[in-house]
């Protein structure tokens, strides 16, 4: 019992260690993993884009299941990210209108990233923030 949890807990670790890896590789040079919103009002004009603690917030502020379950929520969250992910678009983006003048929209990364990456950043994203408000 005590392996299978201690397997259990190395194979969450590699996964969280390889999403962090995409994240490094693919998102990092646009969003800053973590910044306060105070600091992100003043530095607005010089960020690419809004940071992943914010992203990540904002998803999982605005993506409201009907019947509340936290692993359904988690699963949705994480597939609207890995479908951003190729095709991001102003039909489907969640930015204020605001900050898509400032941005503009996110260029796709179709054809960089493997499913297995895509997928793997993409639980990064939500896990990383868990309890992180921005
Ligand atoms: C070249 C810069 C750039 C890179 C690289 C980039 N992004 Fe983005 N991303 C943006 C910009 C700008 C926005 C805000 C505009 C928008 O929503 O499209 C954005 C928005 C998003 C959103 C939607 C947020 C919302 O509120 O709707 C998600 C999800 C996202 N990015 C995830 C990622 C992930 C994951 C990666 C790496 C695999 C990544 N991005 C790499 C520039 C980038």
């Amino acid at each position: 019992m005590k392996l299978i949890v201690f397997l259990m807990s190395m194979g969450m670790l590699v996964y969280a260690a390889d999403g962090y890896k995409v994240y490094q590789k693919h998102c990092m040079s646009c969003h800053v993993e973590m910044m306060e919103k105070s600091e992100v009002l003043k530095k607005f004009k010089t960020l690419k884009a809004p940071p992943m603690v914010e992203v990540s917030n904002r998803l999982k502020g605005n993506i409201i299941l009907k019947e509340p379950d936290e692993m359904v929520k988690r699963r949705v969250v994480i597939a609207f990210i890995k479908d951003y992910i190729e095709n991001p678009s102003i039909d489907h983006s969640m930015c204020e209108v605001g900050a898509l003048d400032n941005f503009g929209i996110m260029p796709s990364l179709k054809g960089k990233l493997s499913d297995d990456e895509r997928e793997a950043v993409s639980q990064w994203v939500y896990d990383r923030y868990k309890g992180v408000q921005f």
